[in-house]
C-alpha cells in the first residue's frame, strides 16, 4: 500500500478510537474543565485523547514527527509531520453541544504538501478524509464542494479568535464586510469541521484568522481534494503554519479575496 494511504488509513482508525474516548466523557461529570485563559478552555478529555493519539502514532510510525495541540511533540526533522488536534471545538464539548471532532493532517516535508487528512465527528459518525491526489470522502461516499456562484445566496462559516478584545484582529471588520453581501454566516465552533462542511457542499465559503496548523491541516486537503480552493486571505498558497485561512468552492474565491484584502 502506498505510504500516504497507509498513513490515512491509520489516521482514520485512531480518530475513530479517540472519538470513543471523547464520547465517554461527553456531558459527563468525569469531564473537568480548566482555563488556559479566560476564554480558552481545555478539559481532561483533550489530554486523554491526545495521549492516546500521540502514543499510537509513535508506536506505528516511530520515525515520524508529531505536533499536537496540548503540547505532545516529537521534532526530528523527519519526512512526515503529523498535526494533531485531539479535540477541535473544546468549547462546544465543554458546553454539551454535540459538534466537535478529532483532526489529523500529515505534512510531507519533501513535497511541501499535506498528503493525508482525517477529521472525525463522533456525534454524527462522520469520517471526512482525503489522500493527496485521490479525492475526498465522507465515510465511504466521495464528496465535492458546491457549485454556487452567486455571493448573494452563499452560506459562509467563520470563527473568532480567543483574544476577542483586540478590535483590529478579532474578525469583526471582516464579518461586517461579508454579512450584507451573502446569504448568511455560521459560527459552528470547529475550524476542522467548517472545512469539511465546505468540502461536502453544506457551506460555500469559510475564512478565519489566528488558527494553528492542527486546526486546518487535515481540512485544507479535504477541501482541495473535494474540488475547492484553499489559500491565505490574499490568494497566496495555503501554508499550515500561517495563521489565516480562506477556503471556498472555487467560484467565490476571488470575490472573497477582494473583500478580505480591501480592509
Ligand atoms: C478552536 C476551534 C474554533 C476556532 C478556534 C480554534 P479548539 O479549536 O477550531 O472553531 O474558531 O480558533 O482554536 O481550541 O477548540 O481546538
Ligand atoms: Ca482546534
Ligand atoms: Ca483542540
Amino acid at each position: 500500500m502506498p505510504i500516504n494511504d497507509e498513513i490515512c488509513l491509520f489516521s482514520k482508525e485512531i480518530c475513530r478510537k479517540a472519538g470513543e474516548i471523547l464520547l465517554s466523557g461527553f456531558r459527563s461529570s468525569d469531564t473537568e474543565i480548566s482555563y488556559k485563559s479566560r476564554t480558552d478552555l481545555v478539559t481532561n478529555m483533550d489530554y486523554k485523547s491526545e495521549k492516546f493519539l500521540y502514543n499510537s502514532i509513535r508506536e506505528q510510525f516511530p520515525d515520524h514527527d508529531i505536533i499536537a495541540e496540548e503540547g505532545s511533540k516529537r521534532d526530528s526533522n523527519s519526512e512526515y509531520l503529523w498535526y494533531v488536534d485531539p479535540l477541535d471545538a473544546t468549547n462546544n464539548y465543554a458546553h454539551g453541544i454535540p459538534f466537535f471532532c478529532i483532526s489529523i493532517g500529515v505534512y510531507s516535508r519533501s513535497s511541501g504538501n499535506i498528503v493525508s487528512g482525517a477529521v472525525y465527528d463522533p456525534c454524527h459518525d462522520e469520517m471526512f478524509w482525503a489522500v493527496k491526489n485521490c479525492g475526498a470522502f465522507c465515510n465511504f461516499e466521495p464528496i465535492k464542494t458546491s457549485d454556487i456562484q452567486d455571493m448573494g445566496v452563499a452560506l459562509f462559516a467563520t470563527g473568532f479568535p480567543y483574544n476577542k478584545d483586540d478590535m483590529k484582529r478579532n474578525n469583526l471588520t471582516e464579518f461586517n464586510r461579508f454579512l450584507p453581501q451573502i446569504q448568511c454566516v455560521r459560527r459552528l465552533g470547529s475550524a476542522a469541521l467548517d472545512l469539511c462542511y465546505l468540502a461536502t457542499g453544506r457551506i460555500d465559503g469559510y475564512w478565519e484568522p489566528m488558527l494553528k496548523p492542527w486546526d486546518t491541516a487535515a481540512g485544507s486537503l479535504i477541501v482541495s481534494e473535494a474540488g475547492g480552493k484553499v489559500t491565505k486571505y490574499n490568494g497566496d498558497t495555503y501554508d499550515p503554519e500561517y495563521p489565516e485561512i480562506l477556503a471556498s468552492n472555487g467560484f467565490l474565491h476571488s470575490r472573497m479575496v477582494s473583500i478580505l484584502t480591501d480592509i
